[in-house]
């Protein structure tokens, strides 16, 4: 694992140094360290040049503001209108009783967070969600199961070590 200045640099490089680079910046630290520390927001504005309270209300929008450490896979399934309407209730109730888990909380062997976030822009193909940061749209609760099958079989390939 990098150190986390390291990363943000690193990140900076690929993603460039201005506003629109600060989401997939986010997504890179999470993706790294599982959360995002304050320190870590702090770092990634020295890096932009950008106000921290950017970063943190980015952050919070997209609610990659985790203080704990996360599951291997973080869902995020939208929770915004369009998505709400199209079946997200149902969407979430399978995830929930496949995993056994309720939003905030992560499955017993770490592999899974499950989290709602605002609109991914992805509203043409509601319900929609994120896994780290894979799109799954039109969703339905078959789809869940097929789909959260999958990253439960990588698992088992070691593709998936947990931490
Ligand atoms: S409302 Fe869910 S992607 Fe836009």
């Amino acid at each position: 694992m990098k150190p986390i200045i390291e990363l943000i640099k690193e990140l900076a490089d690929k993603h460039g140094r201005n506003r629109h680079s600060l989401l997939p910046i986010l997504q890179g630290v999470v993706e790294q360290e599982r959360y995002l520390s304050e320190y870590s927001m702090i770092e990634i504005a020295r890096e932009l040049d950008i106000p921290a309270t950017e970063v943190y209300g980015t952050a919070t929008f997209y609610t990659f503001l985790d203080y704990k450490k996360m599951g291997r896979n973080i869902i995020r399934v939208c929770k915004t209108i369009t998505c709400s309407m199209k079946g997200e209730k149902q969407i979430m109730l399978a995830i929930e009783d496949m995993l056994k888990i309720k939003i905030g909380e992560t499955t017993q062997d770490g592999l899974f967070s499950l989290l709602q976030t605002n609109c991914l822009g992805l509203c043409h193909k509601a319900p929609a969600m994120l896994i780290n940061n894979e799109v799954y749209t039109d969703l339905t609760p078959e789809k869940i199961r097929e789909i959260l099958t999958m990253y439960m079989n990588r698992k088992d390939e070691g593709e998936n070590n947990v931490n």
